[in-house]
């Protein structure tokens, strides 16, 4: 079948094989078709709403050395920080009074915050009214047990690749069993649960995004993150090939297809390599943004990669602007939780 009709099938089935994928992947002329059809998909599914996450990134400190990541703990070219509890609930705070519905803590596997710290601090931010979403990493099951009762509702943990071997590498002293095992309770404990790769490592092969794709599938994913991997100066990956974000694209357009009602972030990696990444995104199959309202030093610490999009932009009026630029693309900011599954919209 060519791969029209494999993308116009599965705009209908929501399946595809690893072939079929793998063809799709790797055929550049249906590119447009692709991303039509995934952004028609969006429509239908999850409609028109754009949902914000306040994304607070309260520790850089990270107990790992995964060599893509410019957190790294042999990285010390980064100054380190930790907020306290109190700095992050005034952030959650603020959040809640910008009118968010979400907020998303995203740190370093920071030892620093035990369940036993995060615990009261999730029971106050959940008072507040807003839906929470943890990404701080892998935990032991009765850790991410505290925090469910605590009030979190979602969860953001990358499988990065689904490639064992390539992950090992790239994750040194981390196990991809212990990855699967931490997904694998994060959804048997009811989490709303998030995952996603890097698309474009050194070694990566278009078979190898065609198995998370269908990873994504079989876990049965309610979000998926992923993004163009962007070589830091400050990790042994820097002198790896320039970054692209049109596989990156795909890999997100063919997951909408088939996985056709779950969220899907416009990344800030996208965004950081064309000015116009996130709107791409938005009409390849995205339909969540995640505005960083992180303050201060924090915010140019959190150094993932060079040039984090809008590192200096001020966390005010951004919906504002935001909404407008929505607008232009017949897109608008949800009111809801935005949770998966979605409520039905109209
Ligand atoms: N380029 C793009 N994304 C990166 N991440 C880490 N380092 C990079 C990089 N150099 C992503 C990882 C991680 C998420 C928090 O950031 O996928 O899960």
């Amino acid at each position: 079948m060519d791969s029209y009709q494999l993308i116009s099938r599965a705009e209908t089935t929501h399946n595809l094989t690893e072939a079929e994928l793998l063809q799709i992947l790797q055929d550049s002329k249906t590119d447009p078709a692709l991303f039509a059809a995934a952004d028609r998909v969006r429509k239908k599914y999850v409609g028109n709403a754009v949902h914000l996450r306040a994304l607070i990134e309260f520790t850089n400190i990270c107990r790992n050395s995964c060599s893509y990541c410019g957190l790294r703990c042999q990285n010390q070219a980064v100054t380190r920080y930790r907020m306290n509890v109190e700095q992050i609930y005034t952030l959650a705070q603020k959040a809640a009074q910008w009118g968010y519905k979400t907020i998303v803590l995203q740190g370093g596997e920071d030892p620093f915050f035990t369940a036993e710290l995060l615990v009261p601090l999730l029971r106050r931010i959940k008072a507040l009214g807003l839906a929470i979403t943890l990404s701080i990493g892998e935990r032991p099951r009765c850790d991410y047990e505290a925090f469910k009762q605590a009030g979190a509702d979602r969860y953001l943990l990358r499988i990065e690749t689904t490639d064992k071997a390539l992950y090992e590498k790239y994750n040194p002293g981390m196990s991809f069993e212990n990855r699967l095992r931490c997904l694998q309770d994060l959804k048997q404990l009811g989490y709303e649960t998030g995952t996603g790769i890097l698309v474009g490592l050194p070694g990566q092969t278009p078979l190898s995004l065609a198995k998370d794709i269908l990873f994504f599938k079989h876990l049965g994913a309610d979000m998926i993150g992923l993004g163009p991997f962007i070589p830091n100066p400050d990790t042994p990956l820097k002198d790896a090939p320039a970054p692209q974000l049109l596989p990156a694209l795909k890999v997100m357009a063919l997951t909408r297809l088939l996985l056709p009602d779950i969220n899907i972030p416009a990344t800030t990696a996208m965004e950081t390599l064309e000015p116009q990444g996130r709107q791409k995104a938005l009409q390849c199959g995205a339909n969540v943004i995640m505005p960083n309202i992180t303050e201060g030093e924090a915010r140019v610490n959190y150094a993932l990669y060079p040039g984090k999009a809008a590192a200096a932009q001020a966390p005010q009026n951004l919906q504002e602007q935001l909404a407008q630029n929505l607008k232009k693309i017949g897109r608008y900011i949800g009111t809801g939780y935005g949770g998966h599954p979605p409520q039905r919209h109209c």
